[in-house]
């Protein structure tokens, strides 16, 4: 018989059997095919790194339950969006439309993110977002099929302003990519910094993914502030803590930042990283044998050391597996599969976690500072932190 013969053949036999009435699981059901996830992350570009890190993380998750999502089997598809927010859309698409994937897991890039967000919105798709912090995701344009485990933009810096004032820096400039992920940092920032008493001086910023420091960080000498505080991230953020060093202002203007300036760079940036403090919701150093026993695992199995977007990847999976066991791997029973997710209590090497009403973490805040290629913690910033968003309302 040919196959095509044989598809008609089946297709006309579950046809007559739901015309007898007799209930036949459809193929998004737990006896039926793969899961089919797609990953949707940067594989090129300046956040070709973080997006590697977050897939590893996924996949670490999935291996942990024997490779299976609520007892099935998955098949992988992966696109490079190559942070590129023009193509977003039409990268989405591919995921849905060409290679019919019942979840998307990503992105990194704030633009790109939004390019997810109306193809989610449009197509009811499960959508996980893995790093990319843009607000409009759970605040105004909030969907009940969009879930993000790591971060809102302004969650990390808002408690990095009065960890500089507390040190007596309470003159700053602010430096960043602008774009979305850099100006909802410094929503964050500017709140916490002048709520505690300081005073920033000047913004000063390049289009994302410009690395074209040096005429900035000249300004930056010129204006003399007590610190600087930023956000970089990725090939960007190494580079930018070599170039801050190499035009000698380390050690005279101290930098602080969203903890994603040092994550995933320290191998890259070599001693210029030395003293820089940061604030985030992950640190390589917490001594919780959750954190590290993930990090050896995920150290022998990728020979890489993890870092926080490995963990985002990781808290992704988590999540996943548990809406994935809650539906016995129906992932079409939404109701059911979206009540678990909202009701997890994430168990992430990051500490605890759980969702807000409008899908994003309610998560601890840490302060580090880097010492010999390490975030050392040196206190928790903020506890149970939520994202201020009030525009949600969903149901
Ligand atoms: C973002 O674009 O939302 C973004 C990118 C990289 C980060 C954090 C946020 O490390």
């Amino acid at each position: 018989m040919s196959t095509r013969r044989h598809i008609l053949t089946r297709s006309a036999a579950v046809f007559g059997a739901a015309s007898s009435g007799l209930l036949l699981p459809t193929m998004s059901s737990a006896q039926g095919a793969k899961v089919r996830v797609g990953f949707m992350l940067p594989y090129t570009g300046t956040f070709a790194q973080l997006g590697v890190a977050i897939e590893n993380g996924f996949r670490m998750a999935i291996n942990e339950q024997g490779g299976k999502l609520g007892g099935r089997e998955i098949e992988f598809f992966k696109v490079d969006d190559e942070s590129d927010p023009s193509k977003g859309i039409e990268n989405a698409n591919k995921l849905v439309q060409r290679d019919k994937v019942d979840v998307i897991v990503g992105t990194v890039h704030s633009g790109v993110q939004m390019g997810i967000q109306k193809v989610a919105r449009d197509t009811g798709v499960l959508s996980l977002i893995p790093n990319a912090g843009v607000h409009a995701a759970t605040r105004g344009l909030c969907a009940p099929n969009v879930f993000r485990t790591s971060f809102a933009n302004s969650q990390p810096t808002r408690a990095l302003g009065k960890v500089m004032v507390d040190k007596g820096h309470k003159k700053a400039v602010w430096i960043t990519w602008k774009y979305a992920a850099g100006d909802e940092a410094f929503e964050g920032f500017k709140e916490g910094y002048t709520a505690a008493g300081g005073t920033i001086i000047k913004e000063l910023g390049l289009p994302f993914p410009q690395v074209e420091f040096q005429a900035l960080l000249t300004e930056i000498a010129a204006l003399k502030p007590d610190a600087v505080a930023c956000f970089w991230a990725g090939g960007g953020a190494a580079k930018f803590i070599r170039d801050y060093a190499a035009a000698g202002l380390k050690g005279k203007i101290p930098l602080y930042g969203s903890g994603f300036l040092t994550e995933g760079v320290l191998d890259a940036a070599g001693p210029a990283a030395d003293g820089i403090i940061t604030t985030m919701h992950y640190s390589d150093s917490l001594d919780t044998p959750r954190n590290k026993k993930f990090r050896l695992d995920f150290a022998k199995t990728f020979k890489a050391q993890p870092d926080v977007y490995a963990v985002q990847g990781y808290d992704t999976g988590l999540l996943l597996v548990q809406g994935a066991n809650a539906v016995k791997g129906d992932l079409a029973n939404k109701a059911a599969l979206y009540k678990s997710m909202e009701g997890a209590v994430v168990d992430s090497p990051r500490g605890k976690w759980t969702m807000s009403a409008s899908h994003n973490p309610i998560q601890d805040i840490y302060v580090r500072q880097v010492e010999n290629k390490e975030n050392k913690v040196l206190g928790v910033a903020a506890k149970a932190l939520a994202d201020s968003g009030a525009g949600c309302k969903m149901t």
